[in-house]
């Protein structure tokens, strides 16, 4: 008989644990930026995605991404290396699993990463961005269909979707470091075009202060599974019908990169005082 969703969730969870032993209360999902994070990870046990059953297939050949157990700032963590993104084509259901699959190991607080356009006219490339809320633009919404009762509620609130608490020991961990640190709404979109001026524009226009095509699915089921949310975008590129410059996959990862340390910092600090 074909295993239902639960059933899914809780064989991958069971074969974790086993592999693993000792579990976190604390996920990194490490985006573009954040690469270096995992070189910080103490004594780390890793999985890879395809020898976990029930995990999605990766599309890119030779990158499968893990999974990896350590110690991050003296805290005991998983990270998440490799995400699945919906213009890859993986379903909502697909791109979201894996927060399910740490839910189920006990994982309360989710920390995530992205790399992301500028449409606020204070930014400049290879800015850290917290992400104060979002806008989904998605054309779907990941809790769409039947709603498993077990894992959270049909109708759940998104007032809070990033925790205020995080968000102010980010700014306190700012202040101590001396690091410019910009703070936002991140429109999440399907992509895989980056905007046109006009969207940029538009966006603005309703309130985002950055774009990106990842994020906001991970973090509506992590709120809908009642997890605290943190999130924080490199800011890769600018548009607007003012900019002329044209994004590129090559300027993202550059740009991303000079965002490295202080994105680095900032979460092994995060880690440290949570
Ligand atoms: N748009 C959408 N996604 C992105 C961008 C952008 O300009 N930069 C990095 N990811």
């Amino acid at each position: 008989m074909e295993k239902t969703y639960l059933q899914k969730i809780e064989e991958t969870a069971d074969y974790i644990k086993e592999k693993v032993g000792k579990m976190p209360d604390t996920a990194i999902i490490l985006g573009t930026g954040l690469g270096d994070l995992v070189n910080h990870i103490e004594n780390p046990v890793e999985l890879d995605y395809a020898n976990i059953p029930n995990f999605p297939v990766s599309t890119v050949e030779g990158h499968s991404g893990k999974l990896i157990f350590g110690a991050l700032g003296g805290k005991y963590i998983m990270a998440m290396q490799g995400r699945f993104h919906y213009y890859e084509g993986y379903d909502m259901k697909e791109v979201t699993f894996p927060v399910r699959v740490m839910k189920a190991l006990g994982v309360d607080k989710l920390f995530v990463s992205n790399a992301a356009g500028g449409m606020n006219k204070e930014f400049q490339v290879g800015d850290v961005m917290i992400i104060t809320d979002h806008i989904n633009l998605f054309p779907e919404n990941p809790l769409r269909g039947k709603n498993y009762n077990e894992l959270g509620p049909r109708f759940p609130a998104m007032t809070e979707a990033y925790s205020t608490v995080l968000i102010n020991m980010a700014d306190s961990i700012a202040r101590d470091h001396d690091i410019r640190l910009m703070k936002g709404v991140y429109v999440g979109t399907a992509g895989p075009t980056f905007e046109t001026p006009a969207e940029y524009e538009y966006f603005r226009v309703i309130g985002g202060d950055a774009v990106g095509m990842s994020t906001v699915p991970e973090v509506i089921v992590a709120n809908h599974a009642g997890m605290t949310v943190f999130g924080v975008s490199v800011i890769t590129d600018l548009g607007g019908k003012d900019i002329k410059e044209v994004p590129s996959h090559e300027e993202v990862q550059r740009a991303a990169l000079t965002a490295q340390p202080v994105m680095t910092l900032l979460m092994k600090e995060m880690m440290a005082r949570i």
